[in-house]
């Protein structure tokens, strides 16, 4: 039966994802089950989606209670979870309007509009990303992500885009001026290997943009809805961007997306000048606000703090242990990286075949992206097995 998934697999896609050897039947908790009865612990979270692991009653209630009511209305129409959501959304980020779509990539797409709409007003185009990013794959994002990785091939980018080097404060006051009309940054990476802004670079960035008047447009995508510790990555900073983006969590692990914008950027917009059929799936936005609810409400994001917290401690003295095999650890809660002096992906195979689910990107980066629900019987479980399996690599 596996055999033929796969096959299957292998003859009717593009070939655009290297899957891994797993068979899922379902999931509970912290936990993925396959076919064949292997349980596996997960610290790769569905890339950042399954804040609350799998089968989480709550996100099942209000999916199941939607479905009900009306699965599809479009965006014709006024719709409560979608209006529950928005309010929930800025009642705790304190940004002013907001925008919801299907996906990241979208998410960046209608910011990158937002800003260029209101740039057009200013007399403002040139917009930067920076070195090592990851917005998305559509050509707007694309045009911003600066890894060749997932650019090769796809020139021409949008222009009046360029990429400053992360945390280069030098180069940053180099290239920004009055016609700068943002900077896109995610104040703690994902794809690129967990690395975080500096506080000297997040403070000279809010100089400079009190000197030329740009926008600051934070992709919280992957670092957003907790995960950190706090709602929002760059909270972690004294800075407050202009435009923030959203998705992967606060779908609940539905199709959901939003970008956010601050009193600056409240009026850009105008009747007609952006839209969407699917954005803001009710349905979607029903399980956003279950999200919500535990994240916000029932102590989760505090949790993922504190559990994250641990687990980063555990990760140092790995590496206190590991010297040679270990450059460094990064992150805060539940988005955690930790960088080999080699490439990572036989540490991430030998995992698997212990029962843990991690992810390495970057080619060196062991990534952590566990549910916020993740216990210390989960983690320490995980560093044990790290830890065997690092002692097994310096005896190779
Ligand atoms: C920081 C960041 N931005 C944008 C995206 C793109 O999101 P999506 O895959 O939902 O389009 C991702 C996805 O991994 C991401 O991590």
């Amino acid at each position: 039966m596996a055999d033929s998934i796969f096959q299957k697999e292998n003859e009717l896609f593009f070939h655009t994802y290297k899957r891994l050897p797993l068979d899922i039947e379902r999931g509970d908790g912290c936990c993925l089950i396959a076919r064949d009865g292997k349980k596996y612990c997960d610290f790769f979270g569905g890339l950042a989606v399954n804040a609350l692991g799998y089968n989480h009653p709550r996100i099942n209630k209000a999916i199941q209670e939607q479905l009900q009511k009306y699965i599809h209305l479009s965006n014709y129409f006024v719709q409560e979870p979608q209006v529950k959501l928005a309010e929930r959304i800025l009642n705790v980020s304190g940004y002013q309007k907001l925008f919801f779509t299907n996906s990241g990539t979208e998410a960046i797409e209608g910011a990158l509009k937002l800003a260029r709409k209101w740039g057009s007003k200013n007399g403002k185009t040139q917009l930067f990303g920076l070195s090592n990013s990851f917005h998305g794959r559509t050509m707007g994002s694309l045009s911003l992500t600066e890894r060749a990785k997932y650019r090769d091939g796809y020139e021409p980018f949008l222009p009046n885009i360029g990429h400053l080097k992360y945390n280069d404060v030098d180069e940053l006051k180099a290239n920004v001026n009055e016609q700068t009309l943002g900077v896109v940054l995610e104040f703690i990476q994902g794809e690129g290997g967990i690395f975080v802004v500096s506080p000297e670079y997040a403070s000279e960035l809010k100089n400079l943009r009190d000197k030329f008047g740009f926008l600051i447009i934070a992709d919280e995508i992957q670092s957003g809805i907790g995960r950190t510790g706090k709602f929002l990555g760059f909270e972690h900073f004294d800075i407050r961007p202009d435009i923030v983006v959203i998705a992967k969590a606060i779908g609940g692990g539905l199709p959901l997306g939003a970008f956010l914008g601050s009193e600056r950027v409240a009026e850009t917009f105008t009747y007609g000048t952006h839209g969407t059929t699917f954005g803001g799936n009710p349905v979607a936005c029903a399980a956003g606000l279950a999200v919500l609810e535990e994240v916000l409400d029932n102590g989760v994001m505090k949790k993922a703090g504190e559990i994250g917290g641990y687990l980063k401690s555990q990760f140092v003295k790995l590496q206190e242990k590991f010297p040679s095999l270990i450059k460094e650890v990064r992150g805060f809660g539940c988005m955690l990286g930790i960088e080999l002096t080699f490439e990572g992906q036989s540490v991430v195979d030998a995992l698997q075949a212990r029962g843990f689910l991690v992810n390495c990107t970057n080619t060196n980066v062991l990534r952590f992206l566990p549910p916020f629900i993740v216990t210390r019987d989960h983690c320490d479980t995980l560093v044990q097995q790290l830890s065997d399996v690092l002692a097994m690599s310096l005896k190779n």
